[in-house]
């Protein structure tokens, strides 16, 4: 699987994923990182790792749709076959989506549907909930909406602030990311209408 990796920030989802590719068995090649922040320290990885980066910057855009159709062009340039969002901070156009339907994939800071949008930590810790995580989904255009993947839970402890409880889950991500991409580049994920069934694999 051709994966194009998008990222904004720091890049430790990326990083996740550029460690499991180094393991010959995974069925997965990271053939381009793409940014739209000039500072995303996921370039550095991306460049630390030898992967071809881009950096599309959304300013030097008039609209929305201008800067996903360049992002879109350099993605099919480069070859990309399938899509991992990866603290990717820009809302994509129903257009761009669209294309990308069934091979794009995100990482979300919550347990879908609770807690779209940011500051999903804070979210859970004021909704009271004892147990919050992790879900990689396929992109549908509403934000942080689409076919559920794979998901990962932990425990809320009772002296979690939104930092102690994001470093949970965070860890929970870096394992769940590789894991959810190896069952698509397996073949073991299947989309069926508003759900994803797994075969032959345990999530
Ligand atoms: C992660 O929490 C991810 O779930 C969310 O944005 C954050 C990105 O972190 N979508 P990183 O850039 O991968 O370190």
């Amino acid at each position: 699987l051709r994966v194009g990796v998008l990222a904004s920030g720091r890049g430790s989802n990326l990083q996740a994923l550029i460690d499991a590719c180094a393991d010959p068995s995974f069925p997965v090649e990271i053939v381009h990182v793409l940014s739209n922040s000039a500072g995303a320290y996921a370039l550095e990885r991306a460049e630390q790792a030898g992967i071809p980066t881009s950096l599309i910057r959304h300013k030097d855009y008039p609209s929305r749709e201008a800067f996903d159709a360049a992002v879109d062009a350099r993605l099919r340039d480069a070859g990309v076959g399938f899509v991992c969002l990866a603290g990717f901070m820009r809302l994509l156009s129903e257009g761009f989506v669209r294309g990308w339907e069934g091979r794009m994939i995100n990482i979300h800071p919550s347990l879908l549907p609770s807690f779209k949008g940011l500051h999903t930590h804070e979210q859970a810790l004021t909704a009271g909930v004892k147990l919050h995580g992790c879900t990689v989904h396929f992109v549908r255009p509403a934000l942080d909406d689409g076919p559920i993947l794979a998901q990962a839970a932990v425990p809320v402890l009772p002296e979690d602030t939104p930092d102690t409880l994001a470093a949970r889950v965070l860890e929970q991500e870096h394992r769940l990311y590789p894991l959810a991409l190896r069952l698509i580049a397996e073949g073991k994920a299947v989309i069926d209408g508003d759900i994803v069934r797994i075969t032959g694999a345990a999530a």
